[in-house]
């Protein structure tokens, strides 16, 4: 049986005939290709600056460390995310306080953020100081879930109430919106990811995204092991010589190799783009009045959605446990009929590492729980059918109401 994938790269010979022409030019790791990319990028998101990385997790902690996130500060997360976004924070010293989401959109859930904030933390000079921890509020990571921005109106109007400072995770969301304004223009740095399972792939990759002169020039440093000068500039002018290195860094570059299919993968974009929102829309119209369990995903208006992944929320009446019991029941049967499917994300708060050390119970945070345990990712990728969009439907049908 042939089973159809939860995601299948939109690759041709294209990025293969990139590859090899910079295997044949000679220079493998960053340099040319690799700003080319980096403007592309930049210019289709409508920003001044893009830094090319090796992942977006490496695209979130030198954003974070570049716009000076550290010890004793903490940092707003919502839990229900990869746990990739807390692990950043964490890199970097700083603590991720784990946010409840909103169910519908899946996003960090504003009001709650709000609340928790005032009953959390105490003005101290120009300071929010934790009651319990003593640490300094730093800011909020709001994250794009599966390709729909978070309401970054009302982010925004909180980060400027309490001085608080935004990056973006926007790892699912390269092409989403509000209105006329894309990820990383909503006045802060948001980093995208290029694995294959988002739009567009390098393989492995990430962006940082953003409009600052002084965090792009510190990012810029940061990824190349604390270094003012790339490689390649330094090779092409007095190369005998390292260059002077002004901070500790990483090795966090992309390859020109990731940044050549890159840039073929970038002239598919918009193409890519528009074809996952035709496959939501079909799969909006398959399931309308079909069941009373599957929620389809819900796009507040104005905003433009990505869909790096079409996840649906099994709205099943037992208790969390119980429903997450069903919720696997239902994937494994269509993992038989030959239809992959993915949990949504998880829940931070639940992980292991994140309740031994911050104590966290399930239960703490009610909606990022349900979301970790009745969602359900469909499958997405340019080239399915209509056929097969209507036997994923059949089945998840057949396998919940069944
Ligand atoms: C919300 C979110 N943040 C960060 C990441 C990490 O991206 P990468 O795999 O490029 O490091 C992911 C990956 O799936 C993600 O979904």
């Amino acid at each position: 049986m042939n089973k159809i994938p939860i995601t299948r790269p939109y690759t041709g010979k294209e990025e293969a005939e990139a590859v090899s022409s910079v295997l044949s030019g000679g220079w493998l790791v960053q340099g040319r290709r690799v700003r080319e990319f980096e403007c592309g990028i930049a210019e289709h998101e409508g920003v001044k600056y893009g830094c090319a990385v090796t992942s977006c997790t490496a695209a979130l902690q030198l954003a974070m460390l570049a716009e000076g996130m550290g010890e004793g500060m903490d940092v707003l997360v919502p839990s229900f995310t990869f746990v990739a976004t807390a692990n950043a924070v964490v890199a970097t010293g700083a603590t991720p306080v784990l946010m409840d989401v909103d169910e519908r959109t899946f996003n960090i859930d504003v009001d709650y953020t709000e609340k928790y904030i005032r009953e959390n933390y105490e003005q101290k000079g120009s300071e929010l100081v934790g009651r319990g921890s003593g640490n300094r509020l730093w800011g909020i990571v709001p994250v794009h879930q599966f390709g729909l921005c978070a309401d970054m109106p009302a982010i925004n109007r909180l980060a400027q109430s309490y001085g608080l400072r935004v990056i973006e995770d926007a790892a699912c969301a390269l092409g989403a919106g509000i209105g006329n304004t894309s990820i990383g223009g909503f006045g802060h740095t948001a980093c995208v990811s290029f694995h294959p399972r988002k739009s567009i792939t390098t393989g492995e990759g990430g962006m940082i995204l953003t409009n600052d002169r002084e965090v792009y020039q510190r990012a810029l440093e940061l990824r190349n092991h604390g270094s003012a000068v790339a490689s390649d500039e330094r090779h092409s002018n007095r190369g005998y010589l390292l260059p002077e290195f002004v901070r500790a860094g990483y090795n966090f570059r992309m390859t020109d190799l990731q940044a050549a299919i890159g840039w073929e993968q970038l002239k598919k974009l918009d193409f890519i783009l528009r074809r996952r929102r035709e496959i939501a829309e079909y799969y909006d119209r398959l399931f309308e009045g079909k069941s009373k369990v599957i929620r389809t995903p819900y796009v507040p208006g104005g905003y433009g959605h990505a869909f790096q992944s079409y996840v649906c929320f099994l709205d099943f009446k037992e208790d969390t446990a119980a429903g997450g019991r069903r919720r696997n029941a239902v994937m494994e049967r269509l993992d038989g009929a030959g239809v992959a499917t993915r949990q949504g994300t998880h829940a931070v708060h639940k992980l292991d590492y994140y309740q031994k050390r911050f104590g966290y119970r399930n239960e703490d945070l009610p909606s990022a729980d349900r979301c970790d345990s009745l969602t359900v990712s469909l499958p997405v990728f340019v080239e399915i059918t209509k056929a097969e969009q209507e036997k994923v439907r059949d089945e998840l049908l057949k396998a919940v109401e069944g």
